[in-house]
C-alpha cells in the first residue's frame, strides 16, 4: 500500500458483527470470557482494547514498523520508552528536545540513577564522544522542538549499530508522511499523538513504533503495568484524524515554507529557524529525508528582543497564543515561559533558546489570512 492508502486503511477493517465502515468506539473496561482461560483476544482494557488496537496497527504501518504501543500522551509514550532501561543506564541525547523530556529526564528519572548526557547531535561528531560505557541509547528529535535543529538519521543509525546502542527518535514534528526513521535504521520511533497525528486539537496521546519484538513485549508490558493508556475515544478521534495527515502535511508544509519566506524577508525579523530555507545549516539532510517537504513549525526571533516577542505575541488575532503545535489552527507559543518553561535558564541560553524566541505552529488556514495577520502584529512591534 502507498502511504495515503495506508493512512485510510491499513488496520482498519469493517466491523465484523455490523459492517460499520469506521471502528466502532469499544467503550468497555472489561471482556466477557467463554470460559476460564478462554477470551476473544481481549480481557481488560488496561492491557488491550479493540479501538486502541486498530490505531496500533495503522501507526505500525504508518512508520514501516512491525508493532505500535499507544500511551495516554507523548509523555508517559517517552516514560515508557526510558523505563525499559535500568539504574545506573546511560543515554546521549538530543540537547535541544521538548521542554517536557528535559525535565522528566533531569528532574525525575536521574532519581532513580539514570544519567544523561546532552549534545548538538545535528553535528554527528559530537555523539561518539559522548558515549559511555553503560549508554544504552541515543534519544533525538528532528527537527528539534523549538529550534528546528535536523540530524542526520541514518548517521545516527550507523553509530548505533556500531557501538550495539539502541537509538530512539521523536518523530512528532516530521511525522511519517514525510519521515520514516525506522526506513533509516532506527530502532524506536516515538509520537506525541496530540499534534500531527491527531491533528485537530482535540486529544492528548502517545505512540512508539518498533521492529523489535522484545521492545514491543518491554512496552507492552508498561502499558499494562503503569496504566497510562489513551481512552477508546480518543484512539477513535486520533485514526479519523490520521485519514487525512497526507493532505494535512501537504498544506502545513506548504503553509510553512510560506510563513518561513516571508518571515525571513521582513525588516523586524533578526533570525528564523525553518529546515526549508536553504540557509538552514542543515537544509540539505532535511531535504533528503523528509521527502522534500519541511512541515509546519518555524522559530523565530525580533530584533527587539524579548519585548518585541511579546508584542508580537499578544498582537495575533486570527492566530492564536497557545500551547501545542501540529492542529489544523495556526498557533504562536513563547517557549521559554510556556513548553520550555521548566528548562532553567542557563541551560536554555546554553543551546540557543533564548528568552526572545517564538514559535509558530503553522496551520491550514489560507496563507493570505496567517500572513495577514502575522503583519498586523509585526506591525504593532
Ligand atoms: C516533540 C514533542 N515530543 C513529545 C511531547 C509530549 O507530548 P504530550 O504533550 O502529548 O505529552 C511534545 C509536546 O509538546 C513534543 O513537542
Amino acid at each position: 500500500m502507498q502511504f495515503e492508502t495506508k493512512a485510510v486503511r491499513a488496520g482498519i477493517k469493517p466491523d465484523p458483527t455490523t459492517g460499520a465502515i469506521v471502528p466502532p468506539i469499544y467503550q468497555s473496561a472489561t471482556y466477557v470470557l467463554e470460559e476460564v482461560g478462554k477470551d476473544k483476544g481481549f480481557d481488560y482494557t488496561r492491557s488491550s482494547n479493540p479501538t486502541r488496537a486498530v490505531l496500533e496497527a495503522n501507526l505500525a504501518a504508518l512508520e514501516s514498523g512491525e508493532y505500535g504501543v499507544c500511551f495516554a500522551s507523548g509523555m508517559s509514550a517517552v516514560d515508557a520508552v526510558f523505563r525499559m532501561f535500568k539504574a545506573g543506564d546511560h543515554f546521549v541525547m538530543s540537547d535541544d528536545v521538548y521542554g517536557g523530556v528535559t525535565r522528566l529526564c533531569n528532574q525525575i528519572l536521574t532519581k532513580y540513577g539514570m544519567t544523561f548526557t546532552y549534545v548538538n547531535t545535528s553535528d554527528l561528531s559530537t555523539i561518539e564522544p559522548a558515549i559511555q560505557e553503560n549508554t544504552k541509547m541515543i534519544w533525538l528529535e528532528t527537527p528539534t522542538n523549538p529550534l528546528l535543529k535536523v540530524t542526520d538519521l541514518e548517521g545516527v543509525a550507523a553509530i548505533g549499530k556500531k557501538h550495539g546502542i539502541l537509538t530512539g527518535v521523536d518523530n512528532t514534528f516530521a511525522t511519517p508522511y514525510l519521515m520514516r526513521p525506522i526506513e533509516m535504521g532506527i530502532d524506536i520511533v516515538l509520537h506525541s499523538t496530540t499534534k500531527y497525528l491527531s491533528g485537530h486539537n482535540q486529544i492528548i496521546g502517545g505512540a512508539v513504533i518498533t521492529n523489535h519484538q522484545h521492545i514491543f513485549d518491554d512496552l507492552k508490558f508498561m502499558q499494562k503495568s503503569m496504566g497510562a493508556i489513551p481512552s477508546p475515544f480518543d484512539c477513535w478521534l486520533c485514526l479519523s484524524g490520521i485519514k487525512t495527515l497526507h493532505l494535512r502535511m501537504e498544506k502545513h508544509s506548504e503553509n510553512g515554507m510560506a510563513v518561513a519566506k516571508f518571515l525571513e524577508a521582513h525588516p523586524k525579523v533578526s533570525k528564523v529557524n525553518y529546515p526549508g530555507l536553504e540557509n538552514h545549516p542543515n537544509h540539505e539532510v532535511a531535504k533528503r529525508q523528509m521527502n522534500g517537504k519541511f512541515s509546519g513549525m518555524i522559530s523565530f526571533e525580533l530584533n527587539g528582543g524579548i519585548e518585541a516577542g511579546r508584542t508580537l505575541m499578544n498582537s495575533v488575532q486570527m492566530c492564536y497564543l497557545a500551547e501545542s503545535l501540529g492542529a489544523v489552527e495556526t498557533m504562536v507559543t513563547h517557549p521559554a515561559t510556556m513548553t520550555h518553561a521548566g528548562v532553567p535558564r542557563d541551560d536554555r541560553y546554553a543551546r540557543g533558546l533564548t528568552d526572545s524566541l517564538v514559535r509558530v505552529s503553522v496551520g491550514i488556514e489560507a496563507i493570505e489570512d496567517i500572513i495577514a495577520d502575522l503583519e498586523q502584529a509585526l506591525e504593532k512591534v
